[in-house]
Order: structure tokens, then C-alpha cells, then sequence
């Protein structure tokens, strides 16, 4: 037995159990630039949905994992299970990734998470997951890969949360960010699922969705895994997307265009595309059958909220900092002012929080530039509007750092920093070294 766990398993809806066969239908049509389809014995993918009820498909979805409960360690081993499948995996996962950015911090739903990697990896970048599945078979595994490969540092520890088919077991606005990676497609009431999403995502957030296209539910794949296992294996069509998005409450439906399958040219045909070539059109005819076949999609509620230090893009700063003169004495005070002028794009957090605050960081190095101490002290800054700094905005103030225990030559450099984030200097802003003699 897996590792036993606290999940919040809720009551499913009182619904008709009545188990009938499905019997097949004729061969669909050739759709171009498919995988071959299967020409007898075709399961119609509106039939199953029309005979099985939302409970039993849920139960049909746990009695998957159950039956491969032999090959578990794929799962843990998942996303690089294997060669064949990894690249697509890692590369679909990073165009959601960087289309929902989640932030450190946030609170992110993983929607049909599965056996949980993706969650694992949202958990690492610091955000506090929802590891959600219809399978409390896949949550089971997924709680015991998260006890066999913990995450590196301190980062909030997920939850695991049952999904009953119908609702979140959520607040209303309790979710930042929502990840659905190859899951949608399987859900027998694709509308509710969008409106429960939109009503426990908060304003400004945004769902990032990996999932296959129009043509789905007649691949051979698809025709064998809901043959064996009654799975629904649905088409996903961006149009009723787009409606029951609105439908949701949603105001922004964006598709991501790319490929995971590497396109590869030779230096003439790389020099050829960048001066717009004939390259360029043969990328394109490469990129289609991947375009066609999968929807990477991105839906959003309102307004992204102001992006913050939690993020290194966007920061930039000018930082003055002046000295007052005379002789410093070791382990004394010394009493600098310094004016803050956020020139970046994005909001600094206030000194004091808990994720991406911004302060003055001074490294201390001796007289010939070599540091001696990377972290020498940090200074607050005051609260400007907002509680941090806006986007354009100056705080001006006198600060005190203790100078060194030891008399000599040395030299104090300030940076200003995104805690945990980024130094500025990453981002090009200049630094300011002062000379420091201490008697
Ligand atoms: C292909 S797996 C993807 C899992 C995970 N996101 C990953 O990338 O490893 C599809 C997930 O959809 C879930 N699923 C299957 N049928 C479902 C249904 N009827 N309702 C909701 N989820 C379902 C399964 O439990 C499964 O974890």
C-alpha cells in the first residue's frame, strides 16, 4: 500500500449508475496530419460521454492508476521516464510555465496533477500547490513521491485535494494561478470545470493549459485507451473554449504557437533565416502538424495584478549613496543617506516582506576590490506609496551601518536587491563603491 495521506475526499453527487456497453461505431473520416486512425471497432467519443456518468468516469479514471499500480515507478520517475516522451513533456511544460508564470509565494491549482511532477516542479519554485486529481489512487502516489523526492529548501508543502467531478472543495478567489497539463481533455463536463476554475481563481490570475487538439478522440491512441479503461479521450475545440471561458468569468483566451518537436538547419540555412530566407517558411511547414495537433492555451480573469519584486523582470533602479566624511572608528557607526529611485517596471515590496522584499545590500571588499564579505549588511528602505516603492517612485533617507571590527583600508559597494530574487546589478543597474578608511 502507498504511503497513507490527509486527502479531502467529497461526496459525489447522487447520479444514475447504470453501466451499458459501448459498442463501435463507424470508421470517421481521414483527417490530414494525424496518427493513423483506426478503421473498425471506432469508439465515438460522444457516446461514451452520453452513457457513462460523471461518477462512474471519475471511478473509471481512479481503476487506471489502480491497474498500473506495477509500473508506479514511471510515475516518480516522470517527466523523464523515458526518452521518447520526455522532450515533449519538459518543453509543453515550460511554455505553461512561462505563459502562467507563477510567482513565489502564489497559491497554485494543479488540475489533474496526476502522480504530481508537475506539481513537484511548481513546489520548487516556491508556490504553494493544490496537487488536485480525480484519482485518489494518482494522489496517493504523488504524496508518496513528494516523501521520496523531497524538494531542495524550505518551500511550502503542498495539499492534496480530491477532485468530486463537479466542485473545488476551494474558497471563492483563493487561487493565484491554475495549471492543467494534459487533463482538461478528459473531463466529461469541460463548461463546469471552466466555471468552477474561474470562480475560485482570483482576479488577475490566469490558467495555463497543455492539452491535445481538435482531432483528439480519433487517434489510435486515444481510440485503445478509452477501448481498455473507459477514459474520455475528447477533441478540444478553442471555440467552445473561448465561450465557456467567458462563460466563467474569464476576459482573455491567448494560444501559444511553437513546437516541441527541435527544427534543425544547417549554418547556411540559420544565416538564411535570420536574413528571412526560405528558412523561415520551412520552419513554419515544420511547426504545423504540432500546431495542429495541440492547444497550449492561457486564460485570464481580468488584468494580470501589477507585476513585484518577486519577479527579477522589470527591476531597475538608480541608487545614490553618500558618506558622511571624517574618521570611522572600528565597529562604530557610519551614517550614509541614500535616495531610491525605482525606474523598473514593477512595484519593490516593502523591506519587510515575507516574499521579494527590496533592500540595500553593501558587500564590503578591501582597498584592491577583492570582497571580503558578500553580505556585509543590508539596509531597509522606508515605505513609499503602496507599502513598497511604486514604479517611479524616489524614497530619500539616512541609514547607519557598523563599520568593521578590524582598522584598515576598505571599500563598501551598494547594490540594491530583491531578496531571494535578484540583485539589481544583475539587471544592469550600476553599483556605487565607496572608499571606507577605518582608524
Ligand atoms: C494524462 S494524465 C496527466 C496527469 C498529469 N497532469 C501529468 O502530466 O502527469 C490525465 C489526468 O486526468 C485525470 N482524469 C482522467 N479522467 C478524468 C475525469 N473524468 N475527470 C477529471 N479528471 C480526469 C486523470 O486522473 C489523470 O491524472
Amino acid at each position: 500500500m502507498l504511503a497513507g495521506m490527509s486527502l479531502r475526499h467529497q461526496a459525489g453527487r447522487a447520479v444514475r449508475r447504470v453501466r451499458r456497453s459501448i459498442e463501435p461505431t463507424a470508421p470517421p473520416p481521414t483527417i490530414d496530419g494525424q496518427q493513423p486512425l483506426v478503421g473498425h471497432d471506432t469508439v465515438d467519443v460522444r457516446k461514451l460521454l452520453d452513457t457513462y456518468t460523471v461518477d462512474e468516469l471519475s471511478e473509471a479514471a481512479d481503476d487506471y492508476y489502480r491497474k498500473n499500480l506495477d509500473g508506479v515507478d514511471y510515475y516518480y520517475a516522470k517527466p523523464v521516464g523515458n526518452i521518447d516522451e520526455a522532450p515533449d513533456l519538459l518543453i509543453c511544460f515550460a511554455q505553461v510555465l512561462a505563459g502562467v508564470r507563477p510567482i513565489r509565494g502564489m497559491r497554485v491549482l494543479d488540475f489533474g496533477a496526476g502522480t504530481g511532477w508537475t506539481s513537484r516542479m511548481l513546489t520548487q519554485l516556491g508556490c504553494e500547490v493544490v496537487v488536485c486529481d480525480v484519482s485518489a489512487t494518482a494522489l496517493d502516489i504523488a504524496a508518496e513521491m513528494f516523501e521520496r523526492l523531497p524538494v531542495a529548501g524550505d518551500q511550502p508543502a503542498p495539499t492534496f485535494l480530491r477532485w468530486d467531478g463537479f466542485r473545488f472543495d476551494l474558497d471563492d478567489e483563493s487561487i493565484d494561478r491554475i495549471f492543467c497539463i494534459d487533463a482538461f481533455h478528459h473531463v466529461p463536463n469541460p463548461a463546469a470545470v471552466l466555471a468552477e476554475m474561474g470562480r475560485v481563481l482570483k482576479p488577475g490570475g490566469v490558467a495555463g493549459f497543455q492539452e491535445p487538439g481538435p482531432n483528439h478522440s480519433k487517434t489510435a491512441q486515444s481510440q485503445f485507451e478509452m477501448k481498455q479503461f473507459t477514459v474520455i479521450e475528447n477533441d478540444i475545440i478553442m471555440d467552445n473554449i473561448d465561450e465557456w471561458g467567458r462563460a466563467a468569468g474569464f476576459t482573455d483566451l491567448r494560444l501559444a504557437v511553437f513546437t516541441s518537436d527541435q527544427f534543425q538547419t544547417s549554418i547556411e540555412g540559420y544565416n538564411d533565416f535570420l536574413a528571412g530566407g526560405v528558412t523561415r517558411t520551412h520552419l513554419y511547414e515544420h511547426m504545423l502538424p504540432f500546431v495542429g495537433e495541440r492547444r497550449i492555451f492561457f486564460l485570464s480573469k481580468g488584468e494580470r495584478a501589477t507585476a513585484d519584486s518577486r519577479e527579477r523582470r522589470g527591476l531597475d533602479a538608480r541608487l545614490e549613496i553618500h558618506l558622511d566624511a571624517g574618521p570611522i572608528g572600528a565597529g562604530t557607526a557610519i551614517v550614509g543617506h541614500a535616495t531610491a529611485t525605482n525606474t523598473g517596471t514593477t512595484h519593490w515590496l516593502a523591506s519587510d516582506a515575507v516574499q521579494g522584499p527590496v533592500l540595500i545590500g553593501v558587500h564590503l571588499l578591501d582597498a584592491e576590490g577583492k570582497y571580503l564579505d558578500r553580505d556585509y549588511t543590508r539596509i531597509p528602505l522606508p515605505r513609499g506609496s503602496g507599502g513598497g516603492v511604486a514604479s517611479g517612485e524616489a524614497v530619500a533617507f539616512d541609514f547607519e551601518l557598523a563599520a568593521p571590527e578590524s582598522p584598515g583600508d576598505y571599500q563598501l559597494e551598494f547594490d540594491l536587491v530583491a531578496e531571494h530574487v535578484a540583485w539589481f546589478e544583475m539587471n544592469g543597474v550600476p553599483t556605487t563603491l565607496l572608499p571606507l578608511v577605518v582608524t
